[in-house]
């Protein structure tokens, strides 16, 4: 690797925005691109104006870049990876057809069927009457998948067995999804709690990022609507070392041997979205990039030269990894019609940076020197500190010192982990 790096980072959420500005921290980076980037990253790097991977590899071949990373799955599912490598440029991600892992649910539950990797009881099928005697021979609640990508929407917990032959019809009639649910994955209900694993993978081995936990739904007591994400924390005390030794060994290590054997061996982040029921780790689904607001908890744990640890992971040559014995926390600040809809552009205001603590801006524009809050997810205030408690405590006085019209955010954030300590 070169001694002073320019590096491009595809996409332009807070994950990309907390992965440049870790990767700020490394003294050999040069040049920082971001494509598209949001309001907030130029003050980190440039924007880049470009969508077209072909023009994006021209971009990284005229510009010196030595290291792209691709934060989101689209554009890993449509094959950014398999352009840049066919034009011998570095790249962390999987390649198109590895990236069906997450691009596809009835492929997952497949390949975890195969590899004897555990997962919740599934059919995966595209004939509705084969689905409802399904349905009819499970007990309790019923989820109901679409097969392809619908941006974190298509999974329907079902309270009856109606309800989920319904939600199935629906799908499988594109009216609800299109063609991502032309074909469904139901499964049973698993009744624990989740925890996210990351692996960093250069396609044969592994190493493991802290364990977070995110907190998916819009209310606090995870109450309402399914949503990206509201928070996440790590490392989670819900993981023991006992419980983290299992999922690298039944199920980490047997996913990278399994998408070897297949002939699409996996480089780049995996990230397992697992359901601990009775102390057994089962996996719900794979994701393979870094989760959104997990990253903006990890990339602050990392310690060493993050730069250098994702160009050996992308070029086949995995590097060790050392990581702070920090604890973070962060909490996302959404707009006000988030999840449900648009918010008008709102000024953000900055009271003051309270000590280990940062902001990670996602949902944001700039006007005239301004920071907006332009809908969505709009930043994640991020604690970092020597135990969970002042990680978070941090990170919600950073929500006090932060105001744009109509922000929400969660107040409970790390409450599974803290339950038993405040
Ligand atoms: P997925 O996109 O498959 O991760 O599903 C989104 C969310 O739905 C997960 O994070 C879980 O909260 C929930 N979920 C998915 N599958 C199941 C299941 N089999 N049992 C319980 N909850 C589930
Ligand atoms: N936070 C969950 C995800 O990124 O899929």
């Amino acid at each position: 690797m070169e001694a002073s790096l320019n590096i491009l980072i595809i996409g332009g959420g807070g994950r990309e925005y907390a992965i440049g500005l870790r990767l700020r921290e490394d003294k050999n980076v040069l040049n920082l691109y971001f494509a598209p980037g949001n309001g907030a990253t130029k003050a980190l790097g440039k924007n880049l104006d470009l969508k077209d991977f072909d023009e994006l590899a021209l971009f990284a071949k005229n510009n010196d870049v030595a290291l792209t990373i691709v934060g989101a799955e689209e554009p890993l599912t449509k094959g950014i990876v398999d352009i840049f490598k066919a034009q011998g440029l570095a790249i962390f991600g999987p390649s198109a057809a590895a990236a069906k892992l997450e691009g596809s649910k009835a492929y997952m539950k497949d390949f975890l069927a195969r590899n004897h990797i555990k997962t919740a009881k599934f059919l995966s099928s595209d004939d509705l009457s084969e689905i409802s005697k399904f349905i009819d021979g499970l007990n309790g609640r019923v989820v109901v998948k679409a097969d392809g990508l619908c941006a974190g929407k298509g999974v329907i917990i079902a309270n009856s067995k109606d309800e989920a032959k319904k939600a199935a019809a629906d799908m499988l009639s594109g009216e609800s999804f299109g063609e991502a649910g032309k074909r469904v994955v139901v499964e049973e209900f698993l009744d624990g709690y989740e925890l996210s694993f990351f692996a960093i993978c250069d396609g044969e081995n592994f190493v493991s990022l802290p364990v977070a936990q995110d907190h998916k739904k819009l209310l606090d007591g995870d109450l309402g609507p399914n949503t990206g994400g509201m928070g996440a924390y790590a490392p989670s005390s819900l993981a023991d070392a006992a419980l983290i030794k299992r999922v690298q060994s039944e199920i980490v290590a047997p996913t990278l041997k399994g998408m070897q054997q297949q002939g699409a061996p996996f480089c780049g982040v995996l990230f397992v979205g697992l359901m601990i029921v009775s102390g057994e780790p089962y996996v719900l689904e794979y994701n393979v990039r870094f989760g959104d607001p997990e990253c903006e908890v990890l990339m602050p744990l990392i310690d060493g030269n993050l730069s250098e640890i994702l160009y050996n992971a992308a070029v086949g040559k995995l590097s060790s990894i050392s990581l702070k014995e920090r604890f973070a926390v962060g909490v996302v600040m959404a707009s006000e019609r988030y999840p449900y809809g648009s918010s008008k552009p709102a000024l953000i205001e900055v009271g003051g940076i309270p000590a280990g603590a940062h902001i990670c801006y996602a949902g944001v524009s700039e006007r005239d020197g301004q920071i907006c809050a332009s809908g969505g997810r709009v930043l994640v205030n991020v604690g970092v500190a020597q135990s969970l408690k002042q990680a978070r405590d941090a990170a919600y006085a950073l929500c006090e010192n932060i105001k744009f019209s109509g922000a929400q955010y969660r107040r409970d954030i790390a409450y599974q982990a803290l339950r038993d300590k405040i």
